[in-house]
């Protein structure tokens, strides 16, 4: 792979792509390597895809849509000469077991469903003509989100001024999405724009997300970070060291509820008492008209030895009870705007996102 520092500053990362025609492979970063290497696998089967979202090899709910979706086009490839009954018979096997792969990214599930209307919508074609359409429609998810960072990008700048210090949590980055993000997007069109930030990127246990992916990102585009561990937010925040808050968005329930990863509901708290806005990016595919409120959404429960033995060391005494929710939930009220490429959401209310958004978002089918 090419080293991203012989890249120009804010070139985005290439996540995922496909490869060949219909009958190529799906390949992408292998996330769980970095920021020690940087190497790329190649997906040629369903399982493939499944485990490789399901331990993080991609991540980031948009990454995850798209993957998703070329993961239909892989898994169909051994029904592409066969009758009509087989070749959807097998498509819905592969939609029902990719969904599998991981509960909260509501991104998954749009990708799914999508690809599902593509074929139906193509039904009383040959196979093989099905599964380039299929194709055809895993491209345009993935152009779309490259599409939607910008326009995050370009939306959410507009927020943060010159000289301030920003906090994130996780990575709503480059590695997460088609094109350089969407919490990072906003960074990114911020120093386009000319903008001079001061990132605080939280390490984001367990699984060290903002400490592998995103202060690695930031630091390869020459963005300035300084890393933080998770609870030292409230510190840098009593410091004066930020002025603003953004992340990114697992699902974001019809009220504005938002899902994200774990610690990201604290972060908010700390934002609300230090009086400091509360940001979230995210694109039109992560947010749930179906879901009522945050109550509703999922929160993925994780191996407990990414607690008790991460990055293979036991850190815990062996047999201790542990808890891993992937994800929490923040309430709408402590979130001050939802950035998306279609507008900024503010105030964040059921209205305003329904105005915005839930028109042509239809509800989807877990
Ligand atoms: O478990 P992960 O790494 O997939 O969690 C990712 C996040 O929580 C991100 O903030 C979210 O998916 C937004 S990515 C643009």
């Amino acid at each position: 792979m090419t080293d991203p520092s012989h890249e120009s500053p804010l070139t985005p990362i290439e996540t995922l792509g496909w490869e060949g025609g219909v009958e190529g492979h799906l390949h992408m970063i292998d996330q769980t390597r970095l920021p020690i290497e940087l190497v790329e696998i190649d997906c040629r089967d369903a399982e493939t895809v499944w485990e490789a979202i399901q331990s993080l090899r991609v991540r980031g709910a948009p990454a995850i849509g798209i993957a998703a979706a070329y993961g239909v086009c892989v898994g169909i490839q051994n029904v592409l000469d066969a009758d009509e009954t087989r070749f959807y018979t097998r498509l819905e096997e592969v939609a029902t077991y990719l969904a599998t792969s991981r509960p909260t990214a509501v991104n998954l599930f749009w990708a799914l469903e999508r690809m599902k209307k593509t074929a139906w919508d193509a039904r009383g074609r040959h196979s093989r003509e099905i599964a380039e359409i299929l194709l055809a429609e895993a491209r345009q998810i993935h152009e779309e989100d490259r599409q939607m960072c910008r326009a995050i990008g370009r939306h959410g700048a507009t927020l943060l001024a010159d000289g301030q210090g920003v906090l994130t949590h996780c990575n709503a980055g480059g590695l997460a999405t088609s094109d350089y993000g969407t919490a990072l997007a906003v960074f990114f069109a911020a120093a386009e724009s000319g903008k001079t930030l001061h990132i605080y990127a939280d390490e984001t246990r367990p699984l060290l997300q903002g400490a592998r992916l995103t202060a690695w990102e930031l630091q390869q585009r020459g963005i300035d970070v300084t890393l933080i561990c998770d609870s030292m937010a409230a510190q840098v925040m009593r410091e004066g060291r930020v002025q603003a808050v953004v992340t990114g968005a697992d699902r974001i329930a019809a009220n504005g509820d938002t899902a994200n990863k774990i610690g990201t509901y604290s972060v908010a708290l700390l934002a609300a008492a230090h009086d400091i806005p509360f940001y979230v990016a995210a694109p039109t595919s992560t947010f749930d008209p179906a879901i009522a409120t945050g109550h509703e959404i999922p929160i993925e429960q994780r191996d407990p030895r990414e607690i008790t033995h991460g990055f293979g060391r036991q850190t815990a005494p062996e047999g201790i009870k542990v808890y891993n929710p992937a994800f929490d939930v923040t309430p709408a009220r402590l979130i001050t705007a939802i950035i998306c490429e279609k507008g900024i959401i503010q105030p964040v209310s059921r209205e305003r996102i329904a105005e915005l958004v839930a028109i042509d978002n239809p509800p989807y089918h877990k």
